[in-house]
């Protein structure tokens, strides 16, 4: 099965057997041992070949409101629902709480992988629990917040490896919405759009409709560029290298970390190194954010590693910052 159609880079590759999941009940198809990948959306996923194992494609819908108490909402949905369709039907439903996360491509299944952030919010923040299949010990289990170990793009499912060597499958998550609710509008982009809009106090709606304006403005539609979003986590380096970075480089953007640490926009530094709007054969970093890397067209994940390799070392030697590549390599 060709997988190229089921990825947002749209680089070659096939799989050896292909499962679309739409029911838990099929997972227990594949059997312990046997090689696998499970994926979403593939809006964070380098192809850079053909697969020789099955990929199981999750394909569970559904959506409800679990139970409600006096603080908050309990929503359960699918894996396989697509993320920004769910996020506007909570909108829709008068739920708020996942404004700021509108429009980032992929599947509620793989949004705690990651723990998907943006404009000021993690989903780790409105998650309860996550349920999942054990292919291994053939059973469901769930973890719930608590256990989920979120920190910035990383979560307990990255950290024990599950997702790169297939061991679990998502098949549902719940979110925690509560009903005291206030615009979270720190972001910088987002407060000048809104302060365009003439909108002093935005509802919900009017913080997704800002938050989709951003991104439609900064980042490439995977349908016209192929992408997969950022390609490079903003590093985190220790207090006393921010330190002399800035003091070389006063307009480096920077976040300071709760735990003394230093956040850096990797876009800045990609963006000095020289690779913004710039490419190598047929992949490159995209004009209007240096952090996305596109595929102009026909690429293959050789030529992603190649892109990939020349901005690390680009940024390693003006800066001596190590960049870390944010999707999945398959
Ligand atoms: N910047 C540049 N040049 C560039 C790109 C960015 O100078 O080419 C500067 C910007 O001017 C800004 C800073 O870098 O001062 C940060 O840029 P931006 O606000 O665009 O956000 P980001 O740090 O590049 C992160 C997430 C995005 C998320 C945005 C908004 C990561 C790896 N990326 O990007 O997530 O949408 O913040 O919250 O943390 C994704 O993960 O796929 C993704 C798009």
């Amino acid at each position: 099965t060709d997988l190229t159609p089921f990825t947002t880079l749209a680089l070659p590759g096939r799989a050896a057997h292909y499962l679309k999941i739409t029911d838990p009940g099929q997972l227990t198809v594949s059997a312990p041992g046997e090689r696998r990948f499970v994926l979403g959306g593939g809006s964070n996923l380098v192809l850079t070949g053909d697969f020789p194992g099955r990929v199981l494609h999750m394909a569970i819908a559904g959506k409800r409101l679990l139970h409600e108490d006096a603080e908050a909402r309990y929503v359960e949905a699918g894996a396989g629902e697509n993320w920004h369709d769910f996020v506007q039907w909570t909108l829709a439903q008068g739920w708020p709480g996942l404004e700021n996360l509108s429009l980032i491509p992929g599947t509620v299944g793989a949004a705690p992988v990651q723990n998907i952030g943006a404009y000021g919010l993690e989903v780790g923040e409105r998650l309860a629990s996550v349920s999942a299949w054990d292919f291994e010990k053939q059973a469901f289990f769930t973890v719930d917040r608590e256990h989920c170990r979120f920190a910035y793009r990383d979560s307990l499912f990255k950290q024990q490896g599950w997702h790169l060597d297939g061991r679990v499958a998502i098949v549902a998550v719940v979110f925690r919405l509560p009903k005291a609710w206030r615009a979270n509008i720190g972001y910088a982009d987002l407060r000048q759009e809104l302060a365009g809009r003439g909108i002093a106090e935005p509802g919900a709606r009017d913080v997704a409709d800002a938050v989709i304006a951003v991104r439609r403005r900064k980042l490439p539609d995977p349908a016209v560029t192929p992408n997969a979003g950022s390609f490079f986590h903003n590093p985190v380096v220790d207090r006393q290298i921010a330190a002399a970075l800035l003091a070389a480089h006063p307009a480096l953007p920077h976040y300071p970390q709760t735990d003394g640490r230093v956040k850096l926009a990797a876009g800045w530094l990609i963006e000095q190194a020289g690779w913004k709007g710039k490419a190598l054969g047929p992949v490159g970093m995209y004009e209007k954010q240096a952090l996305v890397l596109v595929n102009h067209g026909g690429a293959t994940g050789a030529d992603v590693a190649r892109t990939m390799a020349a901005v690390q070392a680009a940024v390693r030697e003006k800066f001596a910052v190590e960049l870390s590549p944010e999707p999945v390599f398959l």
